[in-house]
């Protein structure tokens, strides 16, 4: 007689064997479900940082074009010939560097893709990367896929609202050790609005030089500065150009957060390496948004200074805003984004605060909590962006107006 085989128990779909370990230990992005929340009550978004306006027409009929002509098949898996020149010389232009396009250009979908792709390109298990906290969220899971061991380095905030952030030079010190690979750096920063000095960045060079380490620099928002603050990238420095990965992408500064493109910049080895994870990762970035990503690149000096001062103008419209809403406010040199101490409005964390903000008030944020390893360090802070029209930010700014007399 054959023996009746026992039914098999099989995990149902929801269990918890599923999902991998590394999914586990992050959860999803704070600053897409706070978009998610402004949708599901009608709140005006400051959360997440894109543009509510238009982006710039010329760039949006080159795209029109490049589709029109066909240009609609996989571009070559790094990047399309006319883009990777148009980036070597907007490079040349603004920084000085030479890059070889041929060989030292990955471009990716989004500057997003470009970071994990170099991290999974260079890192080892239990390789160390140090990051500077507050950081921009993606940098933590990031780290996590890629295996890495982050180190966080605190950016202190200003005494003096005035002033600018800092990192204590014994801290980071401490932090490079024999298994650092690389530290990230994002200049200027998301979401304090720092932008890195000359002298830092010499100081986080010879750190660099001393422990074999790589620089990975995250370079968005070069061109949203204020108050004179002029940027830097740290592959200019003596000594760094072989040892930088100089990310970017034309999210910000053309206002294309939707099109997904993005690039990283490294030596031709690095690039090798990262060419073939971004190869087997997405393939490449599309095609007809790289042809018109070649017209944005090659826009003359004035778009870039006139995409500077609309961004003053939207700041030093929101920061008076949030300060007669009682806001305690830090001043951005750079990026488009305000962080805020909450301290004045009595709540015990900053997530009830912005979910009262985005449920009563009508204004999603970010609570200052998910730009930190440890949840307790941005208890008292949350970001607003300022990438918005002016009706929009009047608006949010007379919402706010509500938060005080709660
Ligand atoms: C510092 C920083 N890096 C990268 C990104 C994402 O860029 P991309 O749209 O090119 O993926 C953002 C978006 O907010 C950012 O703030």
């Amino acid at each position: 007689m054959v023996p009746k085989s026992r039914p098999t128990r099989r995990p149902s779909a929801g269990s918890k064997r599923f999902i991998s370990e590394k999914a586990e230990r992050f959860t999803e992005s704070v600053i897409r479900d706070m978009t998610r929340q402004a949708h599901l009550y009608g709140a005006i978004n400051l959360a997440q940082g894109f543009p509510d306006f238009p982006a710039p027409a010329e760039i949006k009929r080159a795209a029109q074009q490049a589709i029109a002509a066909d240009v609609n098949q996989y571009a070559i898996t790094w990047g399309a010939k006319s883009f990777r020149q148009a980036i070597a010389a907007k490079m040349k232009k603004w920084q000085g560097l030479e890059i070889d396009p041929e060989v030292e250009i990955t471009v990716c979908c989004g500057s997003t893709e470009a970071m994990i792709a170099s991290l999974l390109a260079i890192t080892n298990a239990g390789d160390e990367i140090v990051i500077f906290e507050p950081f921009y969220e993606n940098y933590g899971p990031d780290a996590i896929l890629s295996d890495a061991r982050p180190r966080f380095v605190t950016l202190h905030p200003p005494a003096d609202p005035a002033g600018e952030w800092r990192f204590d030079e014994h801290e980071l010190r401490a932090a490079f050790g024999p298994q650092t690979k690389a530290i990230i750096l994002n200049t200027p920063n998301n979401p304090t609005g720092k932008v890195f000095t000359r002298a830092e960045l010499e100081f986080i060079r010879e750190l660099c030089l001393e422990f074999g380490a790589l620089a990975i620099t995250d370079e968005i928002y070069e061109h949203i500065l204020y108050d004179g603050a002029r940027h830097i990238s740290i592959a200019a420095l003596d000594g760094m150009r072989e040892r930088t990965i100089t990310i970017n992408g034309m999210s910000k500064t053309y206002s294309v957060t939707g099109w997904r493109v993005g690039w990283a910049v490294a030596s031709p080895a690095l690039t090798n390496a990262i060419r073939k994870v971004h190869d087997f990762l997405t393939v490449g970035a599309p095609a007809p948004l790289q042809e018109a990503g070649a017209t944005a690149l090659g826009l003359s000096d004035p778009y870039y200074q006139e995409l500077a001062a609309a961004y003053r103008v939207r700041r030093d419209r929101l920061l008076p805003a949030l300060q007669q809403a009682g806001f305690k406010t830090f001043i951005p040199r750079g990026a488009y984004y305000i962080m805020t101490d909450i301290s004045p409005f009595g709540f015990p964390d900053d997530v009830s605060f912005a979910q009262h903000l985005v449920r009563d008030i009508g204004v999603a944020s970010v609570p200052g909590s998910s730009f930190y390893s440890r949840p307790e360090l941005g208890a008292h802070q949350v970001r607003f962006a300022f990438c918005k029209t002016d009706a929009t930010l009047d608006e949010a700014g007379r919402r706010l107006l509500k938060a005080r007399s709660r």
